[in-house]
């Protein structure tokens, strides 16, 4: 295992995580969940200062997820007030560190102190240089591409009458990460191993990467192990390890081919 975390920088741009376990690692302990909410904040904080000093250019975390609404009244109060204290106590932190903030999610029906906090943080950091940090709330997979598709419709008309025109490149710019490259690598605490309705366009190509770890207890050491499991791993999207020894992703041996006609 390599031990410096700047040796890790290579060619991992994009990291996306599901941050699962909070609510067994407190029970584990005879506490209530809402303790494993607080210390899984401390895990969040310490992952995004150690994606900062690997030079990870973005960082998406799955936060609440359109699902997340099944809980009990108190659990989802609690979560919505953990999520506008920890921002306003971290913004000026996360601003030093050059950290770019955007919240990715249905806005609609979140209470108004939660989105007042989002639009503040989003305006304060917006020209920050250093990691982007997406953070998934009111999030689902399903709602990002349809509200992709209403995105495009609304603001590309002329497409519906020449739809045959339209290309997945097309799509995405209307998809909530269109200003962040797909996931290179995808963790999920906590045990359980499905996408529970995250990034289901941006992960197509992702490798995944699943631990028995709750993310309060997620840390450095963690994060090294499933690098380390990235880089062991050959990405090949469709091809055969000779022809992608050059060739990254599907887009550029497209470009490729093109070029070659
Ligand atoms: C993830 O931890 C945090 C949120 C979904 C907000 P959980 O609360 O799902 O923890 P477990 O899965 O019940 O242990
Ligand atoms: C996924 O975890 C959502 C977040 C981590 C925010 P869940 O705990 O809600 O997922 P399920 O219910 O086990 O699928
Ligand atoms: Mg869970």
């Amino acid at each position: 295992m390599q031990d410096k975390l700047e040796n890790y920088s290579l060619s991992l741009k994009h990291l996306a995580v599901v941050m699962d376990g909070n609510g067994r690692w407190a029970q584990e302990r005879g506490l209530p969940r809402n303790l494993g909410h607080e210390q899984g904040v401390e895990s969040l904080k310490n992952l995004v200062r150690n994606c900062t000093e690997m030079g990870i250019g973005f960082l998406t975390v799955f936060a609440f997820s359109s699902e997340n609404w099944a809980r009990s009244k108190s659990e989802i109060n609690f979560l919505m007030t953990l999520f506008v204290r920890t921002i306003n106590n971290e913004l000026t932190k996360l601003d030093n560190q050059g950290v770019r903030l955007t919240f990715v999610g249905d806005k609609y029906g979140l209470p108004k102190s939660l989105i007042n906090t989002m639009n503040v943080s989003e305006t304060k950091t917006r020209s920050n240089k250093g990691l982007k940090l997406n953070i998934c709330f009111n999030y689902g997979g399903k709602w990002d591409i349809v509200q992709g598709i209403k995105n495009l419709i609304k603001n590309d008309p002329d497409l519906l009458k020449n739809y045959n025109s339209l290309t997945e490149e097309i799509f995405s710019k209307h998809l909530s990460l269109s200003e962040s490259p797909s996931p290179d690598l995808f963790i999920r605490t906590g045990g359980e191993k499905r996408l529970s309705n995250f990034l289901l366009w941006d992960l197509a190509y992702t490798e995944l990467y699943f631990t028995d770890t709750f993310w309060p207890d997620f840390n450095e050491n963690h994060l090294k192990m499933a690098v380390d499991f990235y880089y062991s791993r050959k990405r090949k999207f469709g091809g055969t390890s000779e022809t992608n020894n050059l060739i990254e992703t599907p887009e550029e041996k497209r470009q490729v081919v093109k070029c070659g006609n």
